[in-house]
């Protein structure tokens, strides 16, 4: 393990971007770069200042398009006491929601990153006004841009990043203007955390790995606690399930709860997250094609993102009890894996043929369900990357979403839709459930080719029959595929922080 925790030693977070609220007038301010959103307005606004004319002209003479997302950087010389003016594009008012909100931002943070200043000023006028504020996915994306995986290079590689970093951001607006962006900046923290287990190679982030890491966030809060089962004690409670996916590796499974109590009102029932934390899936002995074998190190990007919203509410501080637990497993093929036709019996007592090995987050899943049945939650949503046919269906924009529970269903596409984290829902009916008849046990582990999705979902359904439950497929969001951009995306932590918060 000395090279593992040699590795793990560099994983240390790097600090957030500071915040502090500026007061003095737009002339007198002293930062090196000054940034100031412009709208794509049919009627320029009367000029007052020499910025605003500054602005007009720019636009007039054609040398800054205010479409969304566009960028202006200008170096200043007397006009004000900033060194640089950032212009930034926000397109046409009415167009701008969540989704283009997220992409003018990213563009921003993107900039701010390449360029070598330690300080910028936010002038927020042209942000306020807004009927779902900005101000939060501003703070996301800035802190988002400053992520870079670094973990298992020897030599930091800079890609054209400055020396100098940025480290302090001014708002010039109100208390509760820089309180939004602020908790955007956390919010984006978290994410951070969550795309960086995520890139983590298996060889490092294990299921052990992941307990370590939790028991190490727990630490870091008052209000938060952990506790993690071993092997032995997954046996003794009954979880033979989850145990049957990690039989064949000589990672041990590790099911982890971080729990949060947060509520004034100690009898408060808690939201509860449960995460799909498959460090690696092979598939076991229905083992997967080799071509891109190693995106299977983010089939813990479940469990990833419980940890991100887990240091995101506590860093918030909420008043509310909530829970996360993570059902952590290596998916191998050896001589003592499970193999097609073995039947298991989960906690619940329901027996079930694993069909496929390959199926296996429904197994890790179903376990943890029911363990959390005991919480007597509010509300439950289970995170996996649970199937390739849910990223045939939706494609890489909207996380599939399953659900018992129409009202919850349709909160989270709200949600998803204010947030920019979209999900859509897939059907999840009676008429399925027969697809996984077994001859052999209760039921069994796959449906056969049609609606897979669906299916694993009518799984997890078999075991959430006492609470509210939604399912969130993130096959398709939790990371960019492929290519130079691979990468864990930090999704869907927006989305069920927003949730967690209501
Ligand atoms: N982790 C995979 C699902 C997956 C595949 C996510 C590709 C993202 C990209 C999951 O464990 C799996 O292998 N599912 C099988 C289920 C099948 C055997 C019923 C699948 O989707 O092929
Ligand atoms: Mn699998
Ligand atoms: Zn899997």
């Amino acid at each position: 393990m000395s090279y593992t925790r040699e590795l793990i030693s560099k994983t240390k977070k790097e600090s957030p971007v500071e915040l502090r609220l500026e007061t003095s007038q737009l002339i007198d301010l002293t930062t090196e770069c000054l940034i100031i959103g412009v709208p794509d307005t049919d009627s320029v606004e009367p000029t007052r200042t020499e910025l605003d004319t500054l602005i007009v002209e720019l636009i007039e003479s054609g040398d800054f398009k205010p479409s969304n997302g566009s960028t202006l950087v200008l170096r200043l010389q007397n006009s004000l006491s900033a060194k640089r003016l950032v212009l930034l594009g926000l397109g046409k008012p009415e167009n701008f929601d969540a989704l283009a909100q997220n992409e003018a931002f990213s563009g921003l943070g993107k900039l701010l990153r390449g360029l070598p200043i330690t300080d910028a000023a936010l002038h927020l006028k042209s942000l306020s006004n807004q009927a779902n504020s900005p101000l939060g996915r501003l703070g996301y994306c800035i802190e988002w841009a400053q992520y870079e995986y670094t973990a298992t290079k020897s030599k930091k590689d800079n890609k054209g990043k400055p020396e100098k970093q940025l480290a302090t951001l001014a708002i010039l607006g109100t208390e509760k203007q820089k309180d939004e962006v602020f908790n955007g900046i956390i919010l984006g923290q978290g994410a951070n955390l969550t795309r960086e287990l995520g890139n983590l190679p298996a060889n490092i982030c294990t299921p052990r790995y992941l307990a370590d890491q939790a028991v190490q966030l727990a630490d870091r809060f008052p209000k938060l606690s952990c506790e993690v089962f071993d092997e032995d004690a997954l046996r003794e409670i009954g979880m033979h399930c989850l145990l049957s996916v990690s039989q064949g590796s000589e990672e041990p499974a590790r099911f982890i709860i971080l729990n949060y109590q947060g509520a004034k009102d100690v009898s408060s029932k808690p939201k509860v997250l449960v995460g799909k934390g498959v460090t690696f899936d092979t598939g076991g002995i229905s083992i997967k094609g080799s071509a891109g074998m190693d995106e299977m190190k983010y089939d813990m990007c479940g469990a990833a993102t419980v940890m991100g919203c887990m240091q995101t509410i506590s860093e918030m501080d909420v008043d509310a009890n909530i829970i996360g637990v993570i059902a952590a497993a290596e998916n191998m093929p050896s001589g003592k894996a499970t193999k097609p036709g073995d039947v298991v019996t989960t906690l619940s007592g329901k027996t079930v043929e694993i069909l496929n090995t390959d199926a296996e987050g429904r197994l890790v899943l179903c376990d943890a369900l029911t363990y959390v049945e005991r919480f007597e939650p509010k509300a439950v949503i289970d995170i996996a990357t649970l199937t390739g046919a849910c990223l045939i269906a939706l494609g890489r924009h909207n996380s599939g979403l399953l659900s018992t529970d129409d009202a919850l269903a349709d909160e989270l596409i709200k949600i998803g839709r204010e947030t920019g984290d979209p999900c859509w829902r897939l059907p999840i009916e009676a008429p399925y459930q027969k697809l996984l008849d077994s001859n052999f046990a209760d039921i069994a582990n796959i449906g056969g080719r049609d609606a897979g999705a669906t299916t694993a979902a009518c799984f997890l359904a078999r075991f959430t029959e006492k609470y509210r439950w939604a399912h969130l497929d993130i096959a398709g969001t939790a990371w960019f595929s492929g290519g130079k951009a691979k990468g864990a995306s930090g999704r869907p932590v927006p989305l069920l922080v927003s949730w967690l918060i209501k």
